[in-house]
């Protein structure tokens, strides 16, 4: 009973620091329905922006934050798979590492800044996992997609390992219409171009990708090629007993198969750049970038991450011919069935802002709560 209240009462979000998101005021402004939670709009320096999320799994694999401060602004979506330690432990940790690096290149942020961050979070995930080898096994089996958005005076950065995916929504002409523009690059078997990369990596492996269940695998076994996490496909020492026989290679493995090295991209912002969509691979499995930018563009800013996450549940019901009201009476766990965890971040860019370089607010700090 208690913790079914407790339950009732705890937070997706946290605002983190002292001053962070104006002393906590944020959490009042957080709405829960059912296993959705949302907050239908806030300011971060550049503009203002939208969160949501869906559960689908028993513990909820995804995490999410956004960070603002003099440097500009981060935000993160990290899609956890084999258990939600990965995608804790990148939300925890990523954003320090990058903090850190950034103090020490002066504050200039550059791709291998990103790039850095993601590597040495990586390294402290498995180093984490080599302590608890012994005891905590299956930590290697865990792993994290991991989605970050840097904006920093002008200019866009995106880093990506995995399949969650950021959209821009451009405006086009004077007309008022609006174009779907992918700036993420993703590392997911189905996609033709991975599996080829894989190959050349692997010219000696003729399964190193393998058609099961008409599922593109890594191996047999993972659909991304990219993460933070799954140990096991990447160091030797850790395909091995104990971890269970599902995640067991047959033969040895003498380099790496996974890699945890983002794809990076950056981009001037430009003034019909008019908002950006970070997503994990959960609303884009039900919903097209098209169809997402869509749906922010003729709606009011507010409600604009609930509206997509809604928007992909009710394709998940059709799909599956049952009424949207329905699919919402099912429980955590048995929801998986029906769709993934769901994560949402809509950053509206406020060029006004942008161009004068200011940053408005005071520091912002939102992460997931991780008492889920
Ligand atoms: C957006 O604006 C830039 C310059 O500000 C222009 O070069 C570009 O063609 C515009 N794009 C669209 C899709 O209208």
């Amino acid at each position: 009973m208690l913790g079914a209240l407790m339950n009732l009462f705890s937070l997706c979000w946290k605002p983190f620091g002292v001053n962070a998101d104006g002393g906590g005021i944020s959490s009042g402004r957080e709405r829960r329905e059912g296993l959705l939670c949302f907050r239908d709009i806030g300011r971060y320096a550049s503009g203002d922006f939208s969160m949501a999320v869906v559960q689908a799994n028993q513990v909820l694999e995804d995490q999410s934050q956004i960070e603002s401060g003099p440097f500009g602004t981060f935000v993160g979506v990290y899609d956890g798979h084999g258990g939600p330690q990965a995608a804790r432990y990148v939300c925890d940790h990523l954003f320090h590492h990058f903090q850190e690096i950034l103090a020490e290149a002066h504050g200039v942020v550059t791709s291998e800044t990103i790039r850095r961050a993601f590597l040495q979070t990586e390294e402290g995930f498995t180093t984490l996992v080599s302590e608890l080898w012994s005891t905590q096994s299956h930590m290697a089996t865990v792993g994290s997609c991991c989605l970050v958005g840097v904006i920093c005076q002008r200019t866009l950065y995106v880093a990506n390992v995995g399949d969650s995916r950021v959209v821009l929504g451009k405006k086009v002409g004077n007309t008022g219409g609006i174009a779907a523009i992918q700036l993420s690059t993703e590392h997911n078997a189905n996609m033709e171009a991975v599996r080829q990369e894989l190959k050349e990596l692997h010219p000696n492996d003729p399964q190193i990708v393998v058609l099961k269940h008409g599922v593109w695998r890594v191996k047999g076994i993972i659909q991304v090629s990219r993460s933070i996490g799954d140990v096991y496909m990447k160091h030797a020492q850790y395909n091995r007993e104990p971890v269970n026989g599902k995640f067991r290679l047959p033969e040895p493995m003498n380099m790496p198969i996974m890699t945890a090295n983002p794809s990076i991209s950056s981009l001037p912002l430009q003034p019909n750049d008019s908002f950006l969509i970070f997503a994990s691979d959960g609303l884009w499995e039900h919903l097209s970038n098209e169809k997402a930018v869509d749906i922010v563009h003729k709606h009011p800013c507010a409600g604009s991450a609930k509206r997509l996450v809604k928007a992909a549940l009710q394709e998940a019901a059709r799909k599956r011919e049952m009424r949207y009201s329905d699919l919402k009476r099912i429980d955590k766990k048995v929801r998986r069935h029906f769709h993934d965890d769901i994560t949402v971040i809509v950053l509206f860019l406020n060029h006004d802002l942008i161009s004068r370089g200011v940053v408005q607010g005071p520091p912002l700090s939102i992460r997931s709560s991780l008492e889920h």
